[in-house]
């Protein structure tokens, strides 16, 4: 019989952003089978509705507890903002997003209590952030700003291109006026961005990418509850890849991004969960 701790992690995004916090987890937790959806035919979550991210957040959790994972992560910004609490409220395994420890990683990270979000249309609109970041600390000041471009620049592999740039100065102009110290990735695909926003911001604020914080976390979560995979595994049966759509295109993108070599992807009919 299977032990607890030797089945899966379940990781779900709207897409491929999530694979950002995928690869940290298997940088930080290698012994870890992991399962990863990804919702390509309903992407993107950040311009549609509260009710509906919970809707689609929801099917993807059902999936995910008929594969027997034992404990899910919302890789996606917009998902964890908009659904974390109505998973946590309806399913019993351990759920984490990535917002909190992204929260915590800017209030360690900014000297002078100022702190930048960036994010999708979704989450900037539901002020997460703000809340979580000032619930923890009052006096911390959080400038958000939705960058809605970056998505598709990303998905279409635009990162070295200089479209990029402009849309880049267009969104954080008033970031780098505002002095801020510390500014937060607040969306998955931000992450394979961060150069070029590095770049433009200057050294002295630090980008934070939640994802090293979420691994970090989970890793805690296994522990406490005695749930961490030891045993050293092969990569092909370790990582498993679902999408609803578009499996070729997915697997090129995660192909470019992950450390190890992804050769399948299901696809899966998620309008069934
Ligand atoms: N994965 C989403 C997030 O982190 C970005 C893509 C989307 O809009 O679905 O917010």
């Amino acid at each position: 019989m299977k032990r607890k701790c030797d089945l899966p992690i379940g990781v779900f995004d709207s897409g491929v952003g999530g694979l950002t916090v995928m690869r940290e987890m298997i940088r930080q937790l290698p012994h870890e089978k992991i399962i990863y959806f990804g919702d390509t035919a309903r992407v993107p979550y950040g311009s549609k509705s509260p009710n509906i991210v919970v809707h689609f957040s929801k099917q993807i959790t059902r999936f995910l507890l008929g594969k027997q994972v034992k404990l899910i992560v919302i890789a996606c910004n917009t998902a964890s903002a908009l659904a974390l609490e109505a998973l946590q409220g309806q399913f019993e395994i351990p759920i984490i997003g990535v917002v909190i420890p992204g929260a915590r990683a800017a209030i360690e990270a900014t000297q002078i209590n100022k702190i930048g979000v960036v994010g999708t249309d979704a989450t900037v609109r539901s002020g997460i952030y703000t809340k979580i970041i000032q619930g923890m600390q009052s006096n911390i000041q959080v400038l958000e700003k939705a960058c809605p471009l970056f998505v598709p620049l990303v998905e279409e592999g635009f990162k070295e291109h200089p479209v990029t740039e402009e849309v880049i100065a267009h969104y954080l102009a008033s970031m780098r006026e505002a002095e801020i110290d510390a500014m937060i990735l607040g969306c998955t695909h931000y992450p394979l961005l961060r150069s070029r926003i590095m770049k433009y911001l200057g050294e002295k604020i630090q980008i934070v990418n939640p994802a090293y914080e979420t691994a970090m976390d989970i890793k805690g979560i296994l522990a406490a509850q005695n749930l961490e995979n030891n045993v050293a595994m092969v990569d092909t049966e370790q990582y498993v890849f679902y999408v609803s759509d578009a499996a070729e295109k997915f697997q090129e993108f995660a192909n470019t991004v992950m450390p190890i070599s992804v050769s399948e992807t299901k696809v899966v009919n998620i309008e069934r969960y």
